[in-house]
């Protein structure tokens, strides 16, 4: 299995011709960060050849080239979910694009169940680590090659020098924020009560349904990564509402502003 198609490294090198040195992956009702952070090209992800096509409701699907606060910058706005049906490796396919157009770190975001006391709604977490429950890897059937690695090691696949940086940049603008570890499960459906307390007691802080499989792709491709999880709800059993998708989009949508002047502090920072 090759990890770029060649259509898609013709058209990448045809209609941007140019590198970036970060890429941002948005989660769940982040798209907005966009506006926060202007670039100067759009390319819908049903132009890109081999990009799969995304689905829910609330990821638009885009992909933004442009200088942001001094660091040329590849934002993808619409994620890719596991849950949609697709294969692992064209979950992880905007990281693939993202190292094919010279990116060397990748931010990702998301949005995330707090099981942590600590993680309320609206509360960020940098992640420390994670915990692949999805029961899948993007690296399944890749063939080792010439920068990619299918034994990709996972020992810090988080940065702590972008972590740290991150955590100035949060003091800073004078926002809380925790560090954690961040289990993946597959979804759609969120989690049981029961499944909640599981996690917990394997040591994760927060649940999500996204961000481990673009993760493994990116450290396999020896790319430095920073995770922020944006706390859209209480896990399963930890609060009283029932979770709904709409809420999650909501409670992301609201922590925004937030995010991306922080990604700007960190841009300015790297830059
Ligand atoms: N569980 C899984 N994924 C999520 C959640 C959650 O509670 N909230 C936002 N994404």
């Amino acid at each position: 299995m090759a990890l770029i198609a060649k259509e898609t490294s013709a058209f990448l090198e045809k209609e941007i011709g140019r590198s970036v040195r970060m890429a941002i992956i948005l989660g769940s009702g982040l798209n907005p960060v966009v506006r926060e952070l202007p670039t100067d090209q759009l390319i819908p992800y049903k132009d890109i050849p081999g990009f799969p096509t995304v689905g829910v409701k609330g990821h638009a699907g885009n992909l933004h080239i442009g200088v942001v606060a001094g660091g040329p910058c590849a934002l993808f706005a619409g994620r890719v979910h596991y849950y949609e049906g697709h294969r692992m490796a064209q979950v992880a396919y905007p990281v693939t694009v993202a190292h094919a157009l010279g990116a060397q770190i990748v931010m990702v975001t998301n949005a995330a169940g707090g099981i942590h006391p600590a993680l309320q709604t609206g509360a960020f977490m940098l992640i420390r680590d994670q915990i692949n429950l999805m029961g899948s890897s993007p690296l399944m059937g890749l063939t080792p090659s010439k920068g990619v690695t299918p034994f990709a090691d996972m020992s810090r696949a988080y940065s702590k020098r972008l972590r740290q940086l991150a955590d100035s940049v949060f003091r800073e603008q004078g926002e809380d924020v925790f560090e954690g570890v961040l289990a993946a499960v597959c979804g759609p459906a969120y989690e049981t009560p029961a499944e909640v307390r599981m996690l917990r007691a394997l040591g994760a802080d927060a649940v999500c349904m996204s961000t481990v499989p673009e993760v493994i792709m990116a450290r396999a491709l020896d790319m430095e990564v920073l995770g922020i999880s944006c706390i859209t709800n209480r896990a399963a059993g930890l609060q009283q509402a029932p979770l709904s998708h709409e809420e999650v989009m909501r409670a992301g949508a609201a922590q925004v502003r937030s995010l991306a002047s922080v990604l700007k502090g960190l841009f300015v920072r790297l830059a």
